[in-house]
């Protein structure tokens, strides 16, 4: 057995007797004879348990015990007390000064032996279970702060993945490259955490050149003085460098060194590229992240992917708008042919497409709306394709069956374009442009809430520019005289959109 014993008895005989019998198993022993001695051995021998007798000189047993276990230090040591008091109330009085055992003299040595060797057993395994219980609890600790960081890092990716999600929905419905930069830059600083954020793209899938197209937490006047080739050498080590670099670092080849020295020194750290099906999109540069952590393996990679999206996006909002110069420019030729058809309406086309812009606008109709009245007010008098240039320019008064042939051209018009998808929500305005609220008018004769918002916007435009040219047959009003015509017949126009008008001429945004 192992373990520091430390012996008081005032009778040296006692003492010894049991310091051999202890000494055989293997302890180690030191004595003292009073109390005060006592005191000082603990101090200095530092024992692992101690046998004592109640009766000492110069302190008591009681109070040696007391003294011992009052002190921090050896509180936690066992004291087994020895007495040949034969009161019945001595193990009471022993246990209250916080003895462990009580021992009656005369006492048989061996029985002190068992005693100390059973209560060293039992410490071992008490030791034993402890220690266990503490590895135990280490490892669960251990396995509570693995589990925290695995969730951690699962909501991370969970976070992630909804962004990522999001930003493709949200790019999905965009249209304009400009409201795809918007929502890009808002991404990286909202959801992302990102201090600055600055998007270079390429004018167009043909060109070589990369401009600023916006950002935010930058400086828009230095980047926009910024450009980037398609064959500079910082592009160049970003498509080999699988569309990142990071720009603190020092193993980027020397000629693109000093590309990403100056936008180092611009704030930025990282430059992802965007490509879609190997053609260059443009290049994200971004700032810090606004808790000045490093950017994460993990940040690399979901950048990455989100410039990915972005590249798609963007590349997406860009043809959407190309296809929409396209109609437009196929609007203008339909357009350009009904005027060259009907001299006498030389440039109303033009006119009631700016007053019905103007009036959208004024009202307040969405950019969808807008767009839908803009092509509606261009092409509501293309059915005049197909009616007879005599019937059209004839100068003197129509016939009954040649307005009959005239009022056919809404119809018309709005057969023209049936089955050109991106003029569908436009043929409504075509065909209903000479509608009136009290149902006087033609082809449908629809009334009140019938007739679109659309419809309605495009009749004024083409009544107020029909009534303020020259015709044929009689003079230009003035604007005012036709804003009080059309103010007379408020059971035929809208009087809200009339009130715009006059706004709008009032303001001279439609002027003479
Ligand atoms: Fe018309
Ligand atoms: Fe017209």
């Amino acid at each position: 057995m192992n373990g520091n014993i430390l012996v008081v008895d005032d009778d040296p005989n006692v003492v010894e007797i049991i310091s051999k019998s202890l000494d055989r198993e293997g302890y180690v022993t030191e004595s003292a004879y009073d109390g005060e001695d006592a005191l000082v051995k603990v101090e200095l021998f530092d024992p692992d348990l101690i046998i004592l007798d109640t009766v000492l000189p110069k302190i008591d047993g009681f109070q040696v015990c007391s003294r011992i276990l009052s002190n921090e230090k050896n509180c936690d040591i066992p004291i087994v007390m020895m007495s040949d008091d034969i009161l019945l109330d001595l193990p009471m009085e022993a246990f209250k000064y916080g003895a462990k055992e009580i021992i009656k003299k005369p006492f048989s040595v061996t029985e002190i032996v068992a005693k100390i060797n059973n209560y060293f057993l039992n410490a071992d395994a008490k030791k034993d279970i402890r220690e266990r219980n503490q590895f135990l609890e280490m490892e669960l600790q251990k396995g509570r702060s693995d589990y925290d960081s695995v969730s951690r890092e699962l909501k991370r990716k969970i976070l992630n993945l909804r962004t990522l999600s999001d930003l493709s929905q949200d790019l999905n419905k965009l249209q304009e490259p400009q409201e795809t930069i918007h929502v890009l830059s808002l991404t990286f600083i909202g959801h992302l955490g990102i201090s600055s954020v600055a998007i270079f793209n390429t004018e167009s899938l043909d060109t070589g050149k990369l401009t600023f197209a916006g950002g935010m937490g930058v400086q828009d006047n230095i980047l926009r003085t910024l450009s980037f080739s398609r064959d500079s050498k910082l592009i160049e080590y970003l498509i080999e460098n699988g569309g990142v670099v990071d720009l603190a670092a020092h193993n980027i080849p020397r000629e693109a060194m000093e590309e990403k020295k100056f936008l180092f020194n611009l704030g930025f750290k990282y430059c992802f590229l965007m490509v879609v099906k190997s053609n260059l999109v443009g290049i994200i540069l971004v700032g810090e992240k606004i808790n000045n952590q490093n950017y994460s393996e993990n940040d690399l990679e979901m950048f990455n992917f989100l410039c990915h999206s972005a590249a798609i996006g963007l590349a997406n909002s860009r043809l959407y708008s190309e296809l929409q110069s396209t109609y437009l420019s196929t609007i203008n030729v339909l357009v350009s042919t009904i005027e060259a058809k009907d001299p006498y309406t030389n440039g109303h086309t033009k006119r009631v497409a700016k007053y019905a812009n103007l009036l959208a606008e004024e009202i307040g109709l969405s950019k969808k709306e807008q767009e839908i009245v803009s092509f509606g007010a261009t092409l509501h008098d293309i059915g005049k394709l197909g009616v007879y240039e005599n019937i059209l320019n004839k100068s003197s008064e129509l016939t009954e069956k040649e307005w009959k042939v005239i009022k056919s051209h809404p119809e018309i018009g709005s057969n023209i374009i049936k089955g050109m998808k991106f003029l569908e929500s436009a043929r409504d305005l075509v065909r209903h442009h000479h509608e009136r609220l009290d149902g006087s008018g033609y082809p449908d004769g629809l009334e009140g809430d019938e007739i679109s918002i659309g419809a309605r916007i495009v009749a004024i435009a083409d009544s107020f520019d029909a009534m303020t040219s020259d015709r044929p047959y009689r003079k230009a009003l003035s604007y005012k005289e036709g804003i009080n015509q059309l103010m007379n017949q408020t059971d035929k126009f809208d009087k809200e959109i009339i009130q715009h008008l006059v706004n709008l001429v009032n303001s001279g945004r439609i002027h003479e």
